[in-house]
Order: structure tokens, then C-alpha cells, then sequence
């Protein structure tokens, strides 16, 4: 008998490493990365209706409004690859009302982790991330420089990867995240993220670890 797939939910400040956890996650784990931000940042690309709408928020470093998100989070969810596999929900429920919306739909996770990193360490990196167009990797100018000179010279920035929009990013941030981590307190994982990225990920590792050997042991619980 196949365990049941694993539920994951990735949260944290601006820049914490939530996406650069999620590569290392996926590879081993074989779930579906599902990340808000990069929905939306498709629909922007897209020239859609709702990306244009969005961007105006994404750019205030402001939540996107639930009319928009909260469908196409689920419609992803909703897809058979999610089903089959399991899902890694990344920067959402950012939101008491996304959060109840997601449960009202059905989606429950088994594990919420949360990325804890010091503030003056998000400035830095942000400002130096960047994107690789072609593989869509992550790269940090000085903590994940890029392997080549041919990828270095493809990398891209992000539109709202400044100091000033940061901060307006952490603002929002602030605000939400408390009623957020009150609906999953009970399955609630807090990681240092101030550490290297492969440290980081040793720790997320052996939660998961933990919680599939428990799974297949037929406890089913953390
Ligand atoms: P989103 O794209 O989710 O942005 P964010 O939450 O600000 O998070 P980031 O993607 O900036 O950072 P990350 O934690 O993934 O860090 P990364 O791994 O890249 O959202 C963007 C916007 O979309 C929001 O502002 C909002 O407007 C809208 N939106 C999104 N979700 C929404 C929702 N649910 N509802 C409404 N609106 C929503 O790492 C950052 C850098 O640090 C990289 O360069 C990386 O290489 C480096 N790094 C990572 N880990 C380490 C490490 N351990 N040591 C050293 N460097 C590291």
C-alpha cells in the first residue's frame, strides 16, 4: 500500500529562502512546488486581465486581492499531478481568509514550515537574487553565484527585488503573519534559515524524514 502523498506548506519574510528550500525539496521528494508568487508573476508575463491587476499590488509590495489568488492557488491544487504526488504550497495561505478558504475547500496540510532568518540578512538577499530565465534556478550574486559565465550573462531580476520594495514587502508581511501561523500552530515547524542553504535544507530534510517513517509506521500523525 502507497502511503498517502505529503502535504507542505513553505512560509516566511521576503527572501527567507522559501524557493530555494523548494528546489531542494521537490528534487527529493518528488511534490508539487505550488508558489503564489510565481502564478502570479506567469499571469503578469502572460499580459492577462488579472496580471495586469496583480502587478499593481506586487509592486506595492501589498497582498494580491483573494478574487485573484485564492482560485488560481486551487486550480493548481486541484490538478491530477498534485493529487498523485503531493503538493508543496509555497507563500500561501498569506491571509486569515485564504487560510480558511483553503480549508474550506479541502486542502489540510500535514507540516508548516516556517523560515526564520534576521531582518537585515532579507535585505541582502534580495538585492542580491537573481533568475535564471532558462531553468527558472535561483541564484544570489554572492551566496549562490551562477556555475557559468554563459548562465551569468542570461540572469534576470526580479521587478520588485529592491531595498524600498522589500521593506514594503516585510510591512505586509508583518501584518499577516500571525493570523496565519494561528491556524496551523499544531503542525507547525520553526527552521533557523540565517544558516547555509544545504544546512537549512538538512533540517527541513529530517522533518520530512521523520514524518514519512511515521507514516509508513501507520501513525499517520507528527
Ligand atoms: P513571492 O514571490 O512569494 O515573494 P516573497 O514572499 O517576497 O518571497 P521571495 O520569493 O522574495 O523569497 P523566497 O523566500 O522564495 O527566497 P529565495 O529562496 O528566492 O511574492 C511576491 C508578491 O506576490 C508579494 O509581494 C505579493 O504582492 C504577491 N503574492 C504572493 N503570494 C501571495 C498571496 N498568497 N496572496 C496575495 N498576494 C501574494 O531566496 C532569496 C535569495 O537569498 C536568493 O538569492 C537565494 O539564492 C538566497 N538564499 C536563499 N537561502 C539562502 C541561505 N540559506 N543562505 C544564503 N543565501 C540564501
Amino acid at each position: 500500500n502507497k502511503p498517502e502523498p505529503l502535504k507542505i506548506m513553505i512560509s516566511g519574510a521576503p527572501a527567507s529562502g522559501k524557493g530555494t528550500q523548494c528546489e531542494l525539496i521537490t528534487q527529493k521528494y518528488g511534490l508539487v512546488h505550488v508558489a503564489a508568487g510565481d502564478l502570479l508573476r506567469a499571469e503578469v508575463a502572460a499580459g492577462s486581465e488579472n496580471g495586469r491587476r496583480a502587478k499593481q499590488f506586487m509592486e506595492k509590495g501589498q497582498l494580491v486581492p483573494d478574487e485573484i489568488v485564492v482560485m488560481m492557488v486551487k486550480e493548481r491544487l486541484l490538478q491530477p499531478d498534485a493529487h498523485e504526488n503531493g503538493w508543496l504550497l509555497d507563500g500561501y495561505p498569506r491571509s486569515l481568509s485564504q487560510a480558511t478558504a483553503l480549508k474550506e475547500f479541502g486542502f489540510e496540510p500535514d507540516l508548516f514550515i516556517l523560515l526564520d532568518v534576521a531582518e537585515d540578512t532579507l535585505v541582502e538577499r534580495v538585492v542580491g537574487r537573481r533568475l535564471d530565465p532558462v531553468t527558472g534556478k535561483i541564484y544570489h550574486l554572492k551566496y549562490s553565484p551562477p556555475e557559468t559565465e554563459e548562465i551569468a550573462a542570461r540572469l534576470t531580476q526580479r521587478f520588485d527585488d529592491t531595498e524600498e520594495k522589500v521593506k514594503l514587502r516585510l510591512r505586509t508581511h508583518h501584518q499577516n503573519v500571525e493570523a496565519v501561523l494561528s491556524m496551523y500552530k499544531d503542525i507547525t515547524v520553526k527552521v533557523n534559515g540565517n544558516l547555509s542553504k544545504n544546512d537549512v535544507f538538512a533540517k527541513i530534510d529530517s522533518v520530512l524524514d521523520e514524518l514519512l517513517e511515521q507514516r509508513k509506521a501507520g501513525s499517520g500523525s507528527l
